[in-house]
């Protein structure tokens, strides 16, 4: 058997002619680049899982797990920015590990993308549902509770406070299914967000989030944040232990900084605006983030964050009476307005990225090439987006964010090793290829981006990585059957016929 065969790479000279293809205008400055990171990254983590990740794991400490997950997220951006300015390409980390480290690492990088970017905009759904449920209640809409929450969920054991367990909690998640539906007919006649969208939302998000800041610090009981580490009660469960775990749970807040490296191509300045961007998105996002958490846990006691809409419970418990017009406070109307606006954004770059990852796996012969057929008016890969807006949907209708978003921060954490490795592998391999950005102190960030994310995929725990080695059984499985024999790079290369 002939194993190089597995390693065969997607030859430079063709990325590079795929590329130029692109002939895309340097109109983006660092502002842009930054605009662009927060619009990706804030979402359902912050919205979310932060109250969840506090109430379940970390306590009021929720506030370290932001540091140590931000951390490791540097790492793997500086190593991304690099990349994408010797390889500015659609199809970003999978292109990437093509053209360094060759084919079988490349499908193992797009299967995990498909977690990253199909699992994530279900996640996103889910989060979605629950403003949109909170929201519409305050218009006297009720939505019964078994239509807006998964067939099962994660809940402490009754019997072991210490341990989490999976117990019925609802029948399906109709909003959740139904926004997905929603994005995926909008991608299908070819709507996707423009900049001024994008800047649009940005604001929005920014603006919501700064007035909770704002308004919740003054509402803010500092007896909610003793004890600030609380007492670990199990595995995971509070103490050291539990930061750690919260910390890969929440990295999902994280996600989203990789769309800035793939913009390298229409930066003025790459080198000097790309880490910009990136460490600029990723620094103010984290400040958010750890600021939000100090609010959220200060208002409301931890235990009690364990809901679909922490940051709206947490605005509910503040009375403000010249905000409040009859029954209706407008403070956490808008709030939840804000979220759903926001998430929605992001479920849709995010179900957008995942067709694009699709299609570029479809070119390359690896999946067929049914997923890379135009609609001949819309001229947008339509069979490709109902097939990935059906699947995501379902996801999104039954299965909890707890278990969707971890299963999501484990994937793409272990694409963010591969990208670090594969920086390394390309100094080495093709020193002569022009960097326009170039990761500092090497190979020490990426080798501790490796161990930093490495970690974190120890926090989250063994029952996802059980989960997430059954999903990656079945990739392999699909390689074998079908990509090894029909990649296109593999036919050109003449290791098969
Ligand atoms: N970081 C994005 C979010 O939190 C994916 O929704």
């Amino acid at each position: 058997m002939n194993l190089s065969r597995y390693f065969v790479r997607k030859p430079m000279a063709t990325i590079i002619a795929e590329s130029s293809n692109q002939d895309l205008k340097r109109s983006l400055n660092a502002l842009n680049l930054v605009s662009l990171g927060i619009g990706c990254i804030i979402g359902a983590g912050i919205f979310v899982l932060t109250g969840q990740a506090a109430a379940q794991y970390a306590g009021p400490a929720i506030i370290l797990s932001f540091i140590l997950s931000g951390l490791a997220c540097t790492f793997a951006a500086l190593c991304y920015a690099e990349l994408a300015s010797v390889l500015p390409v659609s199809g970003s980390a999978y292109t990437y590990a093509y053209a360094t480290l060759g084919e079988s690492v490349a499908w193992a990088m797009g299967w995990l993308l498909i977690l990253e970017y199909g699992l994530a905009s279900a996640t996103v759904a889910v989060g979605w549902s629950g403003y949109v449920v909170s929201f519409l209640k305050d218009f006297g809409l009720i939505i019964p509770h078994e239509l807006a929450q998964p067939y099962f969920d994660l809940v402490t054991d009754p019997a072991n406070p210490g341990k989490m367990i999976l117990a019925a909690t609802g029948h399906f998640n109709l909003p959740a299914f139904l926004g997905i539906m929603g994005v995926t007919t909008l991608l299908v006649i070819g709507i996707s967000e423009s900049a001024k969208v994008n800047n649009f939302i940005v604001m929005v998000k920014l603006t919501v989030v700064a007035l909770f800041i704002i308004i919740g610090a003054f509402y803010v009981n500092p007896s909610n944040w003793h004890p600030f580490i609380p007492d670990n009660i199990g595995p995971g469960r509070y103490g050291f232990d539990g930061i750690l775990k919260a910390a890969g749970v929440i990295f999902f807040a994280y996600i989203g900084f990789e769309a800035v490296s793939t913009a390298a191509q229409e930066s003025q300045n790459p080198q000097r605006d790309m880490p910009i961007g990136i460490l600029g998105s990723l620094a103010i996002c984290t400040i958010l983030y750890m600021l939000v958490a100090g609010v959220l846990t200060g208002i409301v006691p931890y235990k009690e964050l364990n809901v679909a809409d922490p940051m709206a419970v947490a605005i509910d418990r503040i009375n403000i009476a010249w905000l409040t017009i009859g029954s209706w406070r407008l403070l956490p109307m808008l709030i939840k307005l804000g979220a759903v606006m926001g998430l929605s954004s992001v479920m849709l770059v995010l179900v957008y990225g995942q067709t694009r990852i699709f299609y570029m796996m479809g070119k390359d012969g690896l999946i067929p090439a049914i997923f890379c057929k135009l609609h001949t008016k819309f001229k947008t890969p339509y069979i490709n987006t109902i097939i990935v807006g059906v699947v995501v949907a379902i996801a999104a209708g039954f299965t909890p964010i707890s278990v969707l978003g971890n299963l999501v921060s484990m994937g793409t954490l272990f694409a963010f090793c591969i990208v670090c490795f594969s920086v390394m592998f390309l100094r080495w391999t093709h020193p002569e290829l022009k960097r326009t950005f170039k990761t500092p102190f090497m190979p020490v960030v990426p080798i501790l981006g490796i161990l930093a994310c490495g970690y974190l995929i120890f926090g989250i725990g063994k029952d996802i990585f059980i989960a997430l080695r059954y999903y990656f059984l079945a990739g392999v499985l699909v390689y074998f059957l079908y990509g090894q024999f029909n990649s296109k790079i593999a036919k050109a290369a003449k290791v098969i016929e």
